[in-house]
């Protein structure tokens, strides 16, 4: 493909993971508004749910009827009230809807009143962002509406809300000030005998920083992508989610003083080697990238050589050798030395959101539940089988064992209590690792020799890059050992050329989990191929 925007859906399941254990005792909602900024809302917000959260948010009913159509039944909610949406097939699809306006809470009673059942409305407040929702003055007028028309058996009234203007700017007064006008709102709800089931106020920077603005819901969006607006951008126990690469169209050597498209801006210093990558402004590069160093090849960043044009560019590579057909990465998670969504941003002066929200509909959207990252090696030879139960999951931990040897890395995939425990204590045990295997999840790492062969447990998921895995400085060479990460995909491929991946799935509404196994480089597929799962 000679672009793609490659989302890794298991990154998206791992941050939902990983921030629910940095809001303890609250629910996440997944905001995937606006197509999920950009990475595909129906595959990103199972992969939320998968990761825990319990709740689903966009901004206009059609992006929740979507949802809906695609079998997503959780818990939804409309951001923004916008007269003439599609108010009762939201309501009759169980979807909540907003309302800041006694005019729209009308809205919502008269689509309720033709649906012929109740919708579920949240109200929400203006506490200071001067955006949707009433103000202190209409609050109290909004509440009242609402309870005549909850009265009339038109609505019930499921959430109290509010949304911060300053979250990412940490210590801002107006973030407190909000929070004091938000209590006050619902302690004027509370008097009029109001007890929605949620009240919520915290989107990501907000949810990361101040634990004030729990509530009941955070409303996660960027973090889930791996993207954040606060300084510095989102946390390194995120993940960015999206990798946009291209392949070259073509090459060319041309000789210094040259100039280099529209307005011939860019004039070569010396003879060098120019890349002409196929994305444009149409598809989301904006103009203003000219002249950045923004363009990742091989671990190095090489520079956007004039203007963007509506669907390509031009990269000056210098000496490099390079060929059409190579892939060039304009930004992903940065593993591989390539631009990050977030600093796409800090070059072009704004946010990696709308880096990744701008990245055109008709770039290609490639979903790997099991990263295959940007370089992951040919051929994958998967085959599956289904483990009813935590006993079997270990008894093939103990076969797979069998093939190990020293210097084998395993990459273990899957949700939250998928298994990758139980699979790693079989294949401790199948080692002859004396004693219990036990989940690394605190200590990142930990060796287990005694066996045949010292196992390596690794649990990379509070692990940002690579490095962090040598920063923990094991006294246990990798080359002497098997080495196992749980939630390694997309991050610790390059610790050896040739790894074993195994996949875990749950499948639905059973105990059952199906297991693939992938092989990956070297001689996987041999020593596979004469594997009974
Ligand atoms: C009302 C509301 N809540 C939550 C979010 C999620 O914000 P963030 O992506 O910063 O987490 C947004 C996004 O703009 C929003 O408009």
């Amino acid at each position: 493909m000679d672009r793609q925007a490659r989302v890794d859906l298991d990154a998206v399941t791992a941050n939902v993971t990983a921030l629910r254990d940095r809001v303890p005792d609250t629910k996440i909602m997944a905001v995937v508004k606006q197509d999920a900024y950009g990475h595909g809302a129906v595959r990103c917000a199972r992969a939320a749910l998968a990761g825990g959260a319990s709740w689903l948010g966009v901004a206009h009913v059609d992006e929740a009827l979507e949802l809906r159509r695609a079998g997503l039944d959780a818990p939804l909610l409309v951001l923004l009230a916008v007269p003439g949406e599609e108010h009762e097939a939201a309501i009759r699809d169980g979807v909540d809807v907003t309302a800041g306006s006694v005019a729209q809470v009308g809205i919502v009673a008269a689509a309720a009143r033709r649906a012929g059942r109740p919708a579920r409305l949240q109200l929400k407040a203006d506490t200071g962002l001067s955006r949707g929702g009433a103000t202190p003055a209409t609050w109290p007028a909004v509440l009242d509406a609402a309870l005549s028309a909850r009265a009339e058996g038109l609505i019930t009234i499921t959430g109290l809300w509010s949304h911060f203007a300053c979250a990412d700017m940490p210590g801002h007064p107006s973030v407190q000030a909000q929070l004091t006008a938000f209590h006050d709102a619902l302690a004027i709800a509370d008097k009029k005998g109001i007890a929605p089931e949620i009240r919520h106020m915290a989107n990501s920077a907000a949810a990361l920083t101040v634990p004030e603005s729990w509530f009941d819901v955070v409303r996660f969006g960027g973090a889930l992508y791996g993207l954040g607006t606060l300084p510095g951008g989102a946390p390194s126990f995120l993940r960015p989610v999206m990798t946009l690469t291209a392949r070259l169209a073509m090459v060319k050597r041309v000789p210094p003083g040259t100039g280099v498209s529209y307005g011939l801006h860019y004039v070569t210093k010396r003879e060098t080697t120019l890349g002409l990558v196929p994305l444009g402004y149409a598809d989301g590069i904006r103009r203003a990238a000219r002249g950045h160093l923004l363009a990742g090849f091989r671990g190095r960043r090489f520079p956007i050589a004039g203007t963007v044009c509506m669907d390509q560019f031009v990269v000056d590579f210098g000496d490099e050798p390079v060929a059409a057909g190579d892939e060039v990465t304009l930004f992903g998670p940065g593993d591989h030395g390539e631009p990050t969504a977030q600093e796409w941003g800090e070059a072009l002066g704004t946010i990696s959101y709308e880096v990744a929200t701008g990245i055109g509909p008709e770039v290609p959207r490639i979903f790997s539940q099991n990263d295959i990252g940007a370089s992951r090696p040919a051929p994958l030879i998967p085959s599956t089988t289904d483990v009813p139960t935590d006993t079997e999951m270990r008894a093939l931990g103990e076969r797979l064992a069998g093939l190990l040897r020293a210097g084998d890395l395993v990459i273990l995939s899957g949700p939250l209590g998928a298994g990758k425990t139980t699979l790693t204590q079989g294949i401790g045990a199948g080692l002859g690792v004396p004693g219990r295997v036990v989940s690394p999840t605190f200590v990142i790492a930990r060796v287990h020799r005694g066996g045949r062969i010292p196992l390596v447990h690794v649990d990379a998921y509070r692990l940002g890059s690579l490095a962090e895995v040598d920063d923990l400085d094991l006294d246990v060479e990798l080359a002497d050992s098997v080495t196992v990460v749980e939630w390694g995909a997309g991050l610790v491929e390059q610790l050896a050329e040739a790894r074993l991946v195994v996949q875990i799935d749950r499948l639905p509404d059973s105990e059952e989990r199906a297991v693939t196994l992938v092989a990956e480089g070297g001689d996987w597929a041999d020593r596979l191929a004469g594997f009974e799962p």
